[in-house]
């Protein structure tokens, strides 16, 4: 059940979707079932394309309190977010910074003019790579770092969650366990942090009297991190996990909600500056907030320092 905004807060929240592609359209059919928002702007540059998708999903709002409706990016005016989902996406085989010249090349063409008619909205990318453009939309932006959100790593914490899960027999509400970094191949797990109801892996096998198996938990951050390509391989695109993501960004800035979420920020990170990778944020309307911090070991900061220098040449590849 979704928080619900503030009493009649939902009847004036607007969100716009940049991009009427599956991820988008998938996170608009959400957004329009959580009742998060009152009106839903869906911008395409394919305008008839995303007329097909508003005419369909206004035959669902039949259920909702929320109206889709085809814009264009001055109804980004008044947007409590706006969610930027366009973009080509991964085709199998190929990693997520794979995309970056194109999609960057979208971005310098899209950001400025949903800066302008929404300067005072949280901006909150999907397309990947998400940590690159996440960083690309801030400086494109001008926004103050915090008001520019990528879904980063909060997918890829809530994958882990689903494989520990399953592993353990536990409902994945009931595992504590992120995945940090880039969003992508670099990124790592924060083993000494993950919990079962408060107590550490290891301590939980000894008091259920199981064994503790690293190559069984390896196995389960490795499937988290390949779970984007055989998703894909096997239906060409993902949409349904990130299009969940994305909602729950969306809940906690429409409803103040200060929730902790491994969201992709701009900031510094093990000493490299100037980047944008998931660390656990404190999310609400004002956007993504780094004071939230995290005790890792060396090995952990070690990879975290090496998933950090991954994407700042990625940036420096864009000069
Ligand atoms: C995925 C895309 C959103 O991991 O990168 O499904």
């Amino acid at each position: 059940m979704a928080l619900q905004p503030r009493a009649g807060h939902a009847r004036s929240i607007k969100v716009a979707i940049v991009g009427a592609g599956s991820v988008g359209t998938t996170t608009a059919y959400a957004l329009l079932m959580s009742d998060l928002a009152a009106e839903i702007v869906l911008i395409d540059i394919d305008v008839a394309r995303a007329e097909g998708e508003v005419r369909d999903l206004n035959h669902a709002a039949h259920f909702a309190q929320a109206r889709v409706r085809v814009g264009g990016y001055a109804d980004c005016v008044g947007a409590a977010a706006v969610i930027i989902t366009a973009g080509v996406n991964q085709k199998p085989g190929q990693t997520r910074i794979d995309l970056l010249k194109t999609n960057h090349a979208l971005f310098e063409s899209i950001v400025p003019p949903i800066a302008r008619y929404a300067p005072d909205t949280v901006l909150v990318i999907a397309t990947n790579p998400v940590d690159v453009l996440t960083h690309s939309a801030a400086r494109l932006s001008g926004f103050p770092v915090e008001k520019v959100i990528g879904t980063g790593t909060f997918l890829d914490s809530n994958r882990f969650r689903a494989e520990l899960g399953s592993y353990y027999h536990i409902h994945p509400k009931n595992i504590h366990a992120l995945i940090i970094g880039e969003h992508g191949d670099s990124q790592l797990p924060v083993w000494s942090l993950a919990t079962i109801s408060g107590m550490r892996l290891t301590d939980y096998c000894a008091q259920a009297g199981v064994k503790y198996d690293q190559g069984a938990m390896d196995a389960c951050a490795r499937r988290t991190k390949e779970a984007a390509y055989e998703i894909i391989q096997r239906k060409g695109k993902t949409n349904y996990g990130v299009a969940s993501v994305l909602v729950k960004i969306v809940e906690a800035i429409v409803t103040d909600g200060d929730a902790i979420m491994t969201v992709s920020r701009v900031g510094e990170y093990e000493g490299v500056d100037d980047i944008a990778l998931s660390m656990p944020c404190k999310v609400n309307r004002e956007g993504a907030h780094q004071e939230v911090p995290l005790l890792l070991n060396e090995s952990e900061k070690a990879a975290l320092r090496k998933s950090a220098l991954t994407i700042k040449e990625a940036i420096a590849g864009l000069r």
